[in-house]
């Protein structure tokens, strides 16, 4: 086997260059294994077509693995041949499995929790006062009509919110509505799941569409109550 020493080094070190030397280079990145994989059949190519350029250099090269292959061996190395030929076909027959057998792994979800609203909502300002009264009758709705999913608390833990993927916001989070401004809310309230846009899929959202059951007013003075019992802000643009 001695003439094939030689390129099994060389592929070994070519592995071993792309897979930890490489990434450490400053500014790189780790490779992905289909490309040292390419690499290396890149290099394997080179190698075998440089011993197939004379007729010496081929026999030296073929030699050896003819000799494995065509059994002129015996003991330890008969086992080898054995174990190469029933291994092989193994391997790649479980590659070839893996690679096309449908998985039951759901597929990634690049849900935009928070996507544009429409343009015609944009800017709007709660047209309720801030009273005590508003805030109070604001909490009443909110009790009634969204505390059994978005929590009594305000923290999106509500009797009915176990169920549902995604869960019912939680309010008192400070990434939910304190990042948003009072239209915003004002939107997603009369439009429900159903009014997400593109972006928001895959529209499992179980948040209810508002707009037919509660009149503008009540929504802004809900608004009003939910920030107050979430004991967040508003996002202004001052
Ligand atoms: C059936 C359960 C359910 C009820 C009832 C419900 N919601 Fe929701 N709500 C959700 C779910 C689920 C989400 C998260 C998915 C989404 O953004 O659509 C959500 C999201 C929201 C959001 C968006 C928060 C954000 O960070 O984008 C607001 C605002 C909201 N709900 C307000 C209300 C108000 C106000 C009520 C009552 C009038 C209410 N919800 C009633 C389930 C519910």
């Amino acid at each position: 086997m001695g003439s094939l020493t030689k390129p099994l080094i060389l592929v070994v070190v070519i592995y071993l260059l792309l897979k930890f030397v490489v990434p450490n280079i400053p500014g790189s990145a780790p490779l992905p294994s289909s490309l040292i994989f390419l690499y290396l059949m890149l290099t394997v190519a080179g190698i075998v077509i440089y011993y197939t350029m004379s007729g010496e250099s081929k026999d030296a090269f073929w030699g050896p693995i003819q000799r494995f292959l065509t059994g002129e061996n015996i003991g330890a190395l008969q086992t080898a041949r054995y174990a190469v030929l029933i291994l092989f076909p193994l391997l790649v027959g479980w590659q070839t499995y893996g690679s096309t057998a449908v998985s039951d792994a759901p597929p990634p979800e690049n849900r935009t929790i928070h996507p544009a609203p429409p343009g015609e909502y944009t800017g709007l300002s709660n047209p309720v006062a801030k009273t005590p009264d508003n805030i109070m009758q604001g909490k009443g709705f909110y009790a009634a009509f969204c505390s059994p999913c978005h929590g009594g608390n305000f923290d999106g833990k509500g009797p009915a919110a176990r169920g549902f993927n995604p869960p019912p916001a939680n309010f008192s989070d400070p990434t939910t509505i304190a990042m948003l401004q009072e239209s915003y809310l004002f939107w997603r309230i009369k439009k429900g799941g159903v009014g997400l846009p593109i972006e928001g899929m895959p529209w499992k959202s179980a948040m209810p569409r508002w707009e037919v059951e509660l009149p503008d007013e009540w929504i802004w003075k809900i608004i009003l109550g939910e920030y107050d019992g979430a004991h967040q802000s508003p996002r202004t643009w001052e």
